[in-house]
Order: C-alpha cells, then sequence, then structure tokens
C-alpha cells in the first residue's frame, strides 16, 4: 500500500463526479486492506485527517477508532466541531483525550520556540501512543498522507511523518487513502463526503497550533487571549466576504504589556497583533490590506472583548523578511 504512486496520467480531480468516483474507488480498496480488522487515526479536524476519517467511516464504520487529541493549543470552537461532526453526525468511534493540562504543564517556563514545537510534537506521539497501547486488536493505522508530502520527502525538503513517528511496539499498517491526491483535490472529495465548508477550505494551521503564536513562555491567560482575539478575527473576516479569499489570518499576543486606559483608569496590558498574508507557495508572502473600517471595528472589538489586551497593531510585514509564524 506504501508503495502506491500517482499515475502520471491521473485527470485532476475537479468535479463532484470525479471525486465520487475517487470515493467509490477508495472504498473497494480500503475493505480489501482492512478486512474486518481495526484502523486507529489521529483526527486532528484539519481538512487531511478530516477527509481521511470520513472515506474510513464509509467504507469500515466502526472499525476505525479515531482519537482527537486537545493538546490546549487549537482554535476556539474545533475539539467541538471535531466531537460534533465525527462523533455525533457521522457515528464515528471517536476517543477525545483532553491533555490540555499534560501539554501546558510541559511548557510552563518554555521560552525557546525550537523547544516549544519539540514538546508539543513529542508529546502529541506520546499521548497517541498511549491511547493506542490501551487498545487491542489494532493492525492499521490511517494516515492524512498527500501527494505532495510524499514527494517534498523524496526531495528530501522535509522528512515524511511516516506512522506518525510512533515507537516500535506500536508497528501498524499504514492506510493511505489520499496519499496520491494534492490538497485542492482532497478538499472537493472531502466535499462530497459532506464535511462542512469551514472544514474542508480552513485555512492553513501549524502543528503546533496557537502555541506559535503565543510567543516566549506559554501562560494560560495569554493563550486564552489568543484564543479569543483570533475567534473574533475569524468571525469578522468571515462576515466581511474575506473567509476564503485571504490565504492565512490569525492573532498573536507577545509577552509584553504598554499603558492604557478602560473606563477612566489606567491598564497595562498586552497588545494583540493581528496578520492576514495570501501566498500561493508560502515562499513569497503579500499583506492584505484591510478595510480601515474593518481594522477600527477589529480593534474596538478585540480590546473590548478580550481580558488582557489594551491594543490592537497590525503586522505590515511581507515574508521575506519575516516568516508568516512568529516562532
Ligand atoms: P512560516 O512561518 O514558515 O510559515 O513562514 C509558512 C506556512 O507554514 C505554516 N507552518 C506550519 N505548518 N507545522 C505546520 O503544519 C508547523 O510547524 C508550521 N509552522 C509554520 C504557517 O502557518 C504558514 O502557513
Amino acid at each position: 500500500m506504501t508503495e502506491i504512486r500517482r499515475p502520471d496520467d491521473m485527470v485532476r480531480i475537479t468535479t463532484p463526479e470525479l471525486a465520487q468516483a475517487f470515493i467509490d474507488e477508495q472504498i473497494a480498496l480500503i475493505k480489501e486492506q482492512v478486512g474486518d480488522k481495526k484502523v486507529l487515526l489521529a483526527l486532528s479536524g484539519g481538512v487531511d485527517s478530516s477527509v481521511v476519517a470520513a472515506l474510513l467511516i464509509k467504507a469500515i464504520g466502526d472499525q476505525l477508532v479515531c482519537v482527537h487529541v486537545n493538546h490546549g493549543l487549537l482554535r476556539k470552537g474545533e475539539p467541538e466541531q471535531v466531537i460534533e461532526v465525527f462523533q455525533n453526525q457521522m457515528k464515528a468511534n471517536l476517543i477525545y483525550v483532553d491533555a490540555v493540562d499534560r501539554f501546558l504543564d510541559l511548557l510552563e517556563g518554555v521560552t525557546d520556540p525550537e523547544q516549544k514545537r519539540h514538546i508539543i510534537g513529542e508529546e502529541f506521539i506520546n499521548v497517541f501512543a498511549d491511547e493506542a497501547r490501551k487498545l487491542d486488536g489494532i493492525e492499521f493505522l490511517a494516515q492524512g498522507t498527500i501527494w505532495p508530502d510524499i514527494l517534498e520527502s523524496e526531495a528530501g525538503i522535509k522528512a515524511h511523518h511516516n506512522a506518525g513517528g510512533l515507537p516500535e511496539d506500536l508497528d501498524f499498517e499504514l492506510v493511505e487513502p489520499v496519499r496520491i491526491l494534492f490538497k485542492d483535490e482532497v478538499r472537493v472529495v472531502g466535499d462530497q463526503l459532506g464535511l462542512p465548508g469551514n472544514m474542508v477550505y480552513r485555512q492553513p494551521f501549524p502543528g503546533p497550533g496557537l502555541g506559535v503564536r503565543c510567543p516566549g513562555a506559554i501562560t494560560r491567560d495569554r493563550l486564552e487571549a489568543v484564543r479569543e482575539s483570533d475567534a473574533i478575527l475569524r468571525e469578522e473576516f468571515a462576515k466581511n466576504g474575506l473567509e476564503g479569499k485571504v490565504w492565512q489570518y490569525f492573532t498573536v499576543v507577545p509577552d509584553f504589556k504598554s499603558t492604557g486606559i478602560k473606563d477612566g483608569k489606567r491598564t497595562f496590558e498586552w497588545p494583540c497583533i493581528i496578520r492576514a498574508i495570501n501566498t500561493t507557495d508560502v515562499v513569497e508572502v503579500t499583506v492584505e490590506h484591510l478595510d480601515p473600517a474593518l481594522m477600527d471595528h477589529l480593534a474596538q472589538r478585540i480590546t473590548t472583548e478580550v481580558e488582557g489586551i489594551n491594543r490592537v497593531l497590525y503586522d505590515f510585514t511581507p515574508k521575506p523578511p519575516a516568516t508568516v509564524e512568529y516562532e
């Protein structure tokens, strides 16, 4: 299975009909590969793992065990949406792991960006492996590997996260039903599988999540300010027709405070930085110029609704010299 390659003459999946043909073909292949055995999947709620989950649910129903790890660095409403869509609507066999304290305790006081990323990545594997060991009779591991992952790993650009980096005692055979697809094709397939639009067309979100948007040592209160301001930004972009148009947008709450005034009293609180960018390849990035009325409205909402914020700043920096994320 892992050697399957995208045929050179494969027609790009751009229509519901092509997506349905792909879905039917994959369901047959998954049934043939898996038989009556159980499959485990780390379901983050991102596009790729969500499409893999939906395909596997159609193919093998409750032989699929999904594990959703909430590491405390997800956006507002994300864990709830995973539970609603997969457990309540699709009747998936879903294990929800609240690992918030486990992650935030480990990250306490850690300021180095690379160390933060390393801790988050490693702990994710630990939590997932713990859950896998509790289960009996799992023989397969499903992954949302897509074709660019294969190409990039072959080109030596990045290591392909094969088998999720699981410890050797967890020796599963891989099931990778979207491995020959490009990202845009995964979205068309997700649409056809009936997944919600905001799940299928969501903007990119880094693995370490909001952790890289809470620069320096993460504290629960500042992380909450990132989460709440991000939710307001997303809501306002959706209302103003920018969702799906601007490539990526988010907020960052840096670890310094400045003087302000609220209700006639001095405040000493964090700023909230808004970043909104466009790109095709993420190598070069331009800044989205927001309507001044929207900027005023965002500043007003974020300073009144988000605890601990007394200023809203806009990041006008392209990439290069700045990267998209702050860490
Ligand atoms: P940078 O900050 O490198 O970001 O200019 C480029 C794009 O990659 C995303 N990004 C990540 N995605 N894991 C991911 O899956 C990560 O660790 C990670 N770091 C950055 C970033 O959001 C942007 O879209």
